[in-house]
């Protein structure tokens, strides 16, 4: 397949959308977003309550910077893809559970959230582009949806595929790309405390341009692991080609986990930007959760972890 190089962590971070045309931009959506949260002030917003088990050590960015800067190739290429992305169609929604589960069936998502009790965890957010953000989910754990699925103990990867709608998602008119954009986990990986469906952001139902209606986030990945309005999550016993992999296999991975030791092949991954503020922060290997993570990865050395 002959793929057409584009915009997004395709180029190197000093060539993503310049700040100055970014700031422009939010300066134009005047009142139509929500003044940004500080961390102090948003703890005092009423919501489901927080799981004090994840700190982030970090402000949290502002929520007008965590809704407007967003990759989502579906609606766009470009950052600011927010506006389109408001053509999501969120309901009727259900998902798929299937491949190698006691029964494959579909569960309408206001079913699914009735069986899980949500809660907000702070986590930070490291894209490959070399960007970061600190924001409060709300949610719940992987592990609740996988024991809702029923997969079989001989499972060994979890595939997570997101909405293609022609009709609301202009991106997917790019025929370069291999739509459906997939993502997948070991069932080890999924199963770990960290592994987090997020159904809202700062309090609020979770915005389409950050993957409503139910997102995966993992945070000790870089940011394309966590696909966006997850339409059908299957278990099989071989790895799946991923989106990103299927690509550019030679600067995406299976893997992805965060590591600042370990570049990009045309960019490094030592530090990184945060939004908002722009301040530049070393890295963390596997994003700073290492303390959750890591012996997920002991018997896995001879694999290309950090890519
Ligand atoms: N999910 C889908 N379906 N399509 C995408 O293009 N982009 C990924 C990930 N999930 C993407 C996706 C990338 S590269 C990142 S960094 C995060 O979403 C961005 O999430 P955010 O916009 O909420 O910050």
């Amino acid at each position: 397949m002959h793929i057409v190089r584009r915009r997004g962590w395709e180029i190197p971070e000093h060539m993503v959308t310049p700040e100055a045309v970014m700031t422009n931009r939010r300066g134009l959506l005047g009142g139509s977003l929500a003044l940004a949260f500080a961390g102090t002030a948003y703890a005092e917003e009423a919501g489901p309550p927080r799981n004090p088990a994840f700190e982030a050590g970090r402000a949290l960015t502002a929520e007008k910077d965590a809704t407007t800067y967003n990759n989502f190739y579906e609606f766009s290429d470009d950052k600011d893809l927010w506006r389109e992305a408001q053509a999501l169609k969120l309901r009727p929604w259900s998902i798929r559970l299937d491949g190698m589960v006691k029964q494959p069936r579909s569960i309408d998502i206001d079913d699914l959230l009735k069986q899980v009790a949500p809660e907000e965890r702070i986590y930070r957010h490291r894209c490959v582009e070399a960007w970061a953000m600190t924001v409060p989910w709300t949610g719940f754990p992987l592990s609740k949806l996988l024991a809702i699925a029923e997969p079989l103990a001989s499972a060994k990867f979890v595939v997570f595929e997101t909405q293609v709608d022609k009709k609301t998602m202009p991106g997917l008119s790019a025929p370069w790309y291999p739509w459906p954009y997939v993502e997948a986990l070991t069932m080890a990986e999924a199963a770990n405390d960290l592994a987090f469906i997020s159904t809202g952001l700062y309090g609020k139902p979770l915005p389409p341009q950050n993957g409503a209606p139910l997102r995966l986030t993992v945070p000790w990945k870089y940011g394309f692991k966590s696909a966006k309005s997850l339409v059908k999550i299957s278990f099989t016993e071989t790895r799946p080609k991923t989106f990103w992999e299927a690509i550019q296999p030679a600067e995406y991975g299976f893997w992805a986990n965060v590591n600042p030791a370990v570049s990009h092949p045309r960019w490094s991954q030592a530090s990184e930007r945060l939004l908002g503020s722009n301040e530049r922060v070393p890295t963390q290997i596997y994003n700073g959760y290492g303390a959750f993570v890591a012996g997920l990865y002991d018997n896995l050395k001879s694999e290309k972890l950090f890519m």
